[in-house]
């Protein structure tokens, strides 16, 4: 079989693809209070399209897919996307990173389909505070998906943002949530990615300070065994049933065995997260291509992925790394 490799031999079986630039919230961290420039629908990969990338590289090799967005529930017909990419039996997992707002009535139809995990977005466990993070209130829906999330088989993880002057007081908080509850709660290390740079704050929370808080709360923090190429650093409190993970996003330590690609919701190939995209998809098979075509790009492409994200970064054209995390697909 032919094979994603790329020249320091990391092996690609991991898909991130956006469903769309659209989102029902407006995250402070993600982008301005009104919003960013959307594209022409027509703009965006169909779904059509998108189930034959995914079969093209999934024959290469990929077999975890993960949907994002945007919010990837705000597109329409989105479920019914989900489940005919759930017949294509190359794929181990599919997932969803979402900010669930909009989710609380579908995760029976998620169960039933076979969507193995659900990221969720909650930066803080405080509704005003929500309110003023995301700038939409809707805080109630986001509790209720995660509480119906729990009562579920799928497996859940929290993602949280770590916003310094925002919600770092909440750290220990979250970590309370893993004693009696069965999922994952992963602090992500703040990136530019919001419509304009870099926030400016006083304090930089990377994975060092955020483990250096939970260590004021605990002192059983039982380090555990990562699977390969995941995005975080995994710990348990001692006789806790969750666990917790910090993600060094921007200190961008996790790149050695990075096994992803990213695909946005126009159809843009990305090799990193912060290269500014190598690769129209979208215009080339609305040229005609062919799938030997695709696979060829597709092998050709991925041989080229940048070592670290410093370096992919030093290689845009764009040199300020500062679109909208909407746009990119996360
Ligand atoms: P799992 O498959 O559950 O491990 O999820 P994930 O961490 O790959 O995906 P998720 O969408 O939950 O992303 C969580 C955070 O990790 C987001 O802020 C992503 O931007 C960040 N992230 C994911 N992949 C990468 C990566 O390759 N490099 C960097 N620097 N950050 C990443
Ligand atoms: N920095 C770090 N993480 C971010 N996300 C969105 N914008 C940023 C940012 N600027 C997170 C979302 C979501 C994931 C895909 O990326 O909260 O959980
Ligand atoms: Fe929407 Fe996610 Fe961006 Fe928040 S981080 S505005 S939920 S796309």
């Amino acid at each position: 079989m032919k094979k994603l490799t790329d020249k320091f031999g990391r092996e690609i079986t991991y898909l991130r693809l956006a469903i769309t630039d659209r989102c029902n919230l407006r995250c402070q961290y993600c982008m301005p209070a009104q919003g960013i420039d959307i594209v022409n629908r027509n703009e965006l990969l169909t779904y059509k399209e998108m189930y034959r990338i995914t079969r093209v590289l999934s024959d290469l090799g990929v077999n975890k897919v993960r949907l994002t967005g945007g919010e990837p529930f705000v597109r329409r017909d989105f479920i019914n996307f989900l489940e005919s990419l759930s017949f294509n039996d190359k794929l181990d997992q599919i997932n969803i990173t979402t900010n669930g707002a909009l989710i609380a009535n579908h995760i029976s139809k998620l169960e039933e389909i076979g969507v193995s995990t659900i990221n969720l977005s909650l930066d803080t466990l405080k509704s005003d505070k929500f309110k003023q993070i995301t700038r939409r209130d809707v805080f109630v829906e986001t509790i209720q998906t995660l509480d119906k999330l729990l009562a579920s088989k799928l497996t859940l993880k929290l993602n949280v943002v770590v916003q310094p002057g925002v919600n770092t007081d909440e750290i220990l908080d979250f970590i309370e949530i893993t004693k009696n509850k069965n999922l994952g709660v992963r602090f992500i290390e703040e990136m530019p990615f919001n419509g304009k740079g870099l926030r400016k704050t006083d304090e930089v929370w990377n994975l060092d300070k955020i483990y250096k808080e939970i260590e004021k709360g605990y002192q059983n923090i039982i380090p555990l065994k990562d699977k390969k190429s995941s995005t975080s650093r995994n710990f348990r409190i001692e006789n806790y049933l969750g666990t917790f993970g910090i993600i060094p996003a921007f200190t961008r330590t996790i790149c050695n065995d990075c096994n992803r690609i990213r695909i946005t919701a126009t159809g843009m190939f990305k090799n990193c997260l912060f290269d500014d995209g190598v690769f129209n998809l979208r215009d080339f098979i609305r040229a005609g291509a062919s799938d030997d075509e695709l696979t060829q790009l597709f092998i050709d492409t991925v041989h080229h992925k940048p070592e670290n994200g410093f370096i992919a970064e030093a290689n845009r054209k764009n040199k300020s790394v500062s679109e909208s995390m909407s746009t990119i697909g996360g």
